[in-house]
């Protein structure tokens, strides 16, 4: 709630309120996709719960109403409802997968559980006369994700879209300016998905799109310095991006009155607390008071026998807070704890009524009792080019804003089952010696996140004249943009047979190594 009172502070004070598109939360996994989406197409867009009333949506005086997806069904009595008032309204809607259901369902249309649902990229043909078809290829790929969909549009709707087991992927309703897909034109598998939704913002909202994230920074350390007043503040430095642009901006706001701690868990990349220090230390270039932390085997033994994904994070997690309230005790009275947690982290924890996937390290594993007055989290908002941006608006080297995101727990998260110093050290190996040939083949810049993992599994090998029983290594590399879906990259077989031959020569410990080639859904980027 606070998140949103800021937002409504910051377009009251600057923002033209002039053109505010609401999205209606109905627990869907893309609600913020949706209105990253809408900011796109430079309109300003906020999400709102779906039990908001009548009044209030009317008080923020929408331009238009979009409708996300959810995981329940339309026909169950506890499913999330809003007002049938809200199409009354004059004001444009468009209703997303469930929310298309919803708009069905409540205007006297039929919801059924389908015969064959559908999953991930479909065929589907578009009536192009359609406004929010315009411009599109009247045949092309949508991203579906259902296992109801609408049999029958409600009176007075035209179908304007069918996939082979859909008929109404998409319906509208122009005279009452209602538009819906059952397909998600918010993530970037549905084809022109954009250019659908830019129609609905521009075209059927009449937006003019003179919205801009510009001020993001410069407001952002402005309520920082008033949030914080004199207070010190603790920020907890993974040395990923997040992290580090979450450091800055504080840095930037309030100087040394900011402490960053950074945890060497003994589950980073090869030599990476040093590079840490050497950035953010005594000798780096922020104005700040920097802690390192060896707390390596600490870690390891709180990690001994534990093989559960989640226990583990929450282990990493909770170690993690209790480490900071060490810290802070030693550097006396502490008001605030500064975390990066970015948008997709709080999506894929759970909120509100979306399916938990991950308890992030960031968000899931706070233990009961936390040592701080309040928690920070300055990015909570943004995906993670937006980060990036941000960044860069803050001046941090390129170099440093492009590095691929690394995880909070680390390879903890990369090494299937218990994590071992021997499994940590075959690791940090095998992804050196993965990042050197990946940097060498110059394809680097080209991807969104490449890294190995140490699979549970070990098998038998042969290497001289010996039978061997070790472990694979899996190598994954994905292209995303915002990390909430991703495609497994073609990285050139020279390089994956340059790369295995290396892992297999030079790590101890592997006899094998393979490639992930699974996208994100089904898959996620990380193992655990
Ligand atoms: P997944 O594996 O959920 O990852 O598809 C999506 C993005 O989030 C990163 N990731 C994390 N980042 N704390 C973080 O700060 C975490 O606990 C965490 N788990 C995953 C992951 O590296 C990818 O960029």
């Amino acid at each position: 709630m606070r998140q949103r009172a800021e937002i409504r502070e910051r377009q009251e004070e600057n923002i033209l309120k002039e053109e505010t598109v609401i999205v209606l939360d109905f627990g869907g996994q893309y609600n913020q996709l949706i209105a990253r989406r809408v900011r796109e197409c430079n309109v300003y867009c906020e999400i709102m719960p779906y039990t908001a009333s009548l009044e209030q949506i009317k008080a923020m005086e929408p331009k238009g109403i979009i409708f996300t997806g959810g995981p329940n069904s339309v026909y169950e009595a506890s499913s999330p409802r809003c007002s049938k008032e809200v199409f009354g309204l004059g004001i444009p809607v468009l209703g997303i997968c469930y929310g298309s259901q919803l708009m069905a369902h409540l205007l006297g249309g039929a919801v059924k559980t389908a015969p064959v649902s559908e999953y991930g990229h479909t065929e589907v043909e578009f009536d192009t006369s359609d406004v929010m078809f315009e411009g599109v290829s009247p045949k092309g790929i949508c991203w579906m994700s259902h296992t109801d969909y609408i049999a029958e549009a409600p009176e007075g709707f035209c179908v304007t879209a069918h996939t082979q087991a859909c008929p109404v992927a998409a319906m509208s309703c122009p005279e009452r300016k209602l538009y819906a897909t059952q397909f998600h034109p918010e993530v970037m598998h549905t084809q022109e998905g954009m250019r659908m939704l830019g129609n609905f913002v521009h075209k059927i909202c009449g937006c003019k799109g003179n919205w801009k994230m510009d001020s993001f920074v410069q407001d952002s350390i402005q309520s920082l310095r008033q949030r914080i007043g004199g207070g010190k503040v603790l920020c907890a430095l993974s040395g990923g991006v997040d992290s580090s642009v979450a450091a800055v901006l504080l840095s930037k706001a309030v100087g040394k009155q900011l402490t960053c701690v950074f945890v060497d868990h003994g589950l980073l990349r090869k030599d990476e607390g040093d590079e840490v220090e050497a950035i953010f230390g005594p000798n780096g270039s922020y104005e700040l008071n920097f802690v390192r932390v060896n707390a390596q085997q600490r870690y390891y033994s709180k990690l001994k026998g534990i093989e559960e994904p989640e226990e583990k994070r929450k282990i990493i997690g909770a170690e993690f807070i209790r480490v900071f309230e060490e810290e802070a005790r030693k550097i006396g009275k502490v008001d605030f704890l500064v975390q990066g947690t970015i948008y997709p982290d709080v999506i894929e924890s759970g909120l509100g009524k979306s399916a938990v996937i991950k308890s992030h390290h960031n968000v899931g594993g706070l233990p009961d009792v936390v040592d701080f007055k309040e928690i920070i989290e300055p990015l909570r908002s943004l995906f993670k080019d937006e980060v990036r941006k941000a960044g860069l608006e803050l001046g941090i080297p390129p170099h440093l804003v492009f590095r691929q995101p690394f995880p909070g727990p680390g390879l903890g998260v990369r090494i299937v089952g218990e994590v071992t110093e021997e499994k940590v050290k075959i690791v940090q190996e095998a992804v050196a010696i993965y990042r050197e040939e990946i940097a060498k083949a110059g394809l680097d810049k080209e991807l969104g996140q490449y890294f190995a993992a140490l699979t549970n599994m070990r098998s038998v090998g042969v290497m001289g004249d010996f039978r061997t029983y070790d472990y694979a290594v899996a190598l994954r590399a994905v292209s995303t943009s915002d990390f909430m879906t991703a495609e497994a990259a073609p990285i050139p077989w020279e390089v994956l047979r340059k790369v295995t031959n290396r892992i297999v020569n030079e790590v101890k410990g592997v006899n094998r190594v393979l490639y992930d080639c699974t996208g994100k859904p089904p898959g996620t980027i990380e193992f655990e």
